[in-house]
C-alpha cells in the first residue's frame, strides 16, 4: 500500500534499525520526522531523504518534555501523526551482581519510559484523526531473556506488557498497535560479533514495520518476531 500522505515520527532514527525504517518509509511515500539525540547524524539522514519529506527534531525520548515536543513540532510542522515508530533504545548491561544501578535503570527510562512518553504524547493526536499506527521496536528478550542483560530484558518486558495493554485500552478507536520483536540484528547498540550466526540487517526490521504500517486499515498484527535463520532463543 502506497503510504503517500502518511507523517511517521521515527525515534531513534539516527542510527541502526530507526535509520533503516525512516528511509523506508520515506521511500514508501512518508514524510519522516527523525528523532534522537545526535542531530548531526538526524541533518545527514534528512539530506539523503530530502528536506521536503523530513523534518530533523532533536530529542531525548526519556525526557518527557522532550518527547511532548517532538510531537507539537511534527503536529504543527507536517499536520499530524499517522505512524509513530517507538524505536530509541539502549543495552546496558552486565550481570546484576556487577552492574552499575544507574545503568540498569537507564535501559527502563529509555526503552520503556521513553516509550511511554512519546506514545502519551501521540496518542491524543491519532484519536483525534480517528486513525494511527503505533509500532514499537521491541526484542526477542522480552521472550527469550539473555543473561547478563537483566535490565535491558525488564525494559522490554515491559514495552511488551504496556503495548499489550494499550491495545485493549484502543479496542473501540482505528488506531493500530503493534510490537516488533527482532533477533539479532548487526547495529551500534550490538555488532554480535560474539555469536556464531548470520544476524539480520537493520533494512530487514525495516521492512517488517513497513509491512505492518501499509495493511489495509481493518487489518492489525500485533505482534511480529523478525528471527535470524540460525536462530535465536
Ligand atoms: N540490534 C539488535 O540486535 C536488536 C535486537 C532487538 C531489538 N533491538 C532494538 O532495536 C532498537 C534500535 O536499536 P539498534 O539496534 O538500531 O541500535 P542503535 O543503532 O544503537 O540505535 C539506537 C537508537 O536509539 C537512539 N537513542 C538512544 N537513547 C536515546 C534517547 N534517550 N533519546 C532518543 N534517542 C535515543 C540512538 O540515537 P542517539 O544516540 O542519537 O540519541 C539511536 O538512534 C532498540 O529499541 C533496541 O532495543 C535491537
Amino acid at each position: 500500500m502506497d503510504l503517500t500522505g502518511n507523517v511517521a515520527v521515527v525515534t531513534g532514527a539516527s542510527s541502526g534499525i530507526g535509520e533503516a525504517a525512516a528511509r523506508t518509509l520515506a521511500r514508501e511515500g512518508c514524510t519522516v520526522a527523525l528523532a534522537a539525540r545526535r542531530e548531526d547524524r538526524l541533518e545527514a539522514l534528512a539530506d539523503e531523504i530530502g528536506a521536503e519529506k523530513s523534518l530533523v527534531v532533536p530529542t531525548d525520548v526519556a525526557d518527557e518534555a522532550d518527547a511532548a515536543a517532538l510531537i507539537e513540532t511534527t503536529r504543527e510542522r507536517l499536520g499530524g501523526v499517522d505512524i509513530l515508530v517507538n524505536n530509541a533504545g539502549v543495552a546496558r548491561g552486565d550481570p546484576v551482581a556487577d552492574a552499575d544501578l544507574r545503568d540498569l535503570r537507564r535501559n527502563v527510562r529509555v526503552n520503556l519510559e521513553g516509550v511511554m512518553n512519546v506514545t502519551h504524547a501521540a496518542l491524543p493526536t491519532m484519536l483525534d484523526a480517528g486513525s494511527g499506527d503505533i509500532v514499537t521496536v521491541s526484542s526477542m528478550s522480552a521472550r527469550f531473556p539473555q543473561e547478563g542483560g537483566s535490565g535491558y530484558t525488564a525494559s522490554k518486558f515491559g514495552v511488551n506488557g504496556f503495548c499489550r495493554s494499550l491495545r485493549k485500552e484502543l479496542s473501540d478507536e482505528q488506531v493500530r498497535v503493534t510490537i516488533v520483536m527482532p533477533g539479532p540484528v548487526v547495529t551500534e547498540l550490538n555488532d554480535w560479533d560474539h555469536w556464531d550466526g548470520r544476524a539480520l540487517d537493520p533494512a530487514d526490521v525495516a521492512s517488517a514495520i513497513e509491512f505492518v504500517v501499509s495493511r489495509p486499515a481493518h487489518v492489525e498484527i500485533p505482534d511480529i518476531t523478525v528471527n535470524s535463520t540460525d536462530k535465536l532463543g
